[in-house]
């Protein structure tokens, strides 16, 4: 499957070989419910849910959570999640930000970016710390974590969901290499608590709890 970009900003558009490790891994694991934390734009959320949909049919669920446009410029540095609508392309801009008003950050937006699924998705607006415990989680078979990427806020996503997922789940997080970010050091702090955590690639941790 090639994963698209829906005309939408995705980090994965420089790092596409990340992109396909993460379609690879759920691949792998066939998850049944998989939870997003960090939708943005949903990109990822569509190519997963197309993914889930060619290896289970309509018999998937997915759950991504967002704050969506509900953002303020201190909450993005604090996260280091800087948000902004303009688009490279000087025509998409006039198009969706001029013409159409489309906020693509909106959770309208995503809903509409993942119409076809519409069965099989409920997007959460929220921080992730509110949001998380309205979820069972105890039924997610895969997580991909890209929400806040402080220390703290990755610390307590991780806790929240770690202590919930059945034994051998997985959780993927994004920016694990990313220096300025807490990723790292929140991650590696679960090394004696989990069964294993194993690098992806520099940028992709997985954590199978
Ligand atoms: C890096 S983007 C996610 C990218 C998306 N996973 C993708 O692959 O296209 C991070 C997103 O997390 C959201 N976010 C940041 N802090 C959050 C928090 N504490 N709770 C929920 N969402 C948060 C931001 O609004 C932003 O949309």
């Amino acid at each position: 499957m090639k994963f698209k970009f829906y005309f939408r900003k995705s980090s994965f558009k420089k790092d596409l070989k990340s992109a396909y490790i993460l379609l690879s891994e759920i691949e792998k694991h066939r998850p049944v419910n998989f939870l997003e934390v960090g939708v943005y734009q949903g990109v990822t959320s569509r190519n997963v849910c197309e993914k889930l949909q060619e290896i289970h049919s309509n018999k998937f669920h997915f759950t991504g959570i967002d704050i969506f446009e509900n953002t303020n410029k201190s909450l993005d540095n604090k996260e280091m999640t800087s948000k902004h609508n303009r688009l490279s392309n000087p025509l998409k801009h006039i198009i969706f930000n001029l013409i159409l008003k489309k906020d693509l950050n909106s959770m309208d937006s995503v809903q509409d970016l993942l119409t076809k699924f519409k069965l099989n998705i409920k997007l959460l607006k929220g921080l992730s710390e509110d949001q998380l415990p309205n979820i069972s989680l105890e039924k997610i078979d895969f997580v991909f974590l890209d929400g806040g990427h402080s220390y703290e806020t990755v610390k307590k996503d991780l806790k929240l969901i770690i202590s919930k997922l059945k034994k051998n789940k997985i959780i993927i997080c994004d920016d694990y290499d990313q220096v300025n970010y807490g990723v790292k050091k929140a991650v590696d702090e679960y090394k004696e608590k989990v069964t294993n955590i194993i690098n992806l690639n520099e940028r992709l941790v997985k954590i199978v709890t």
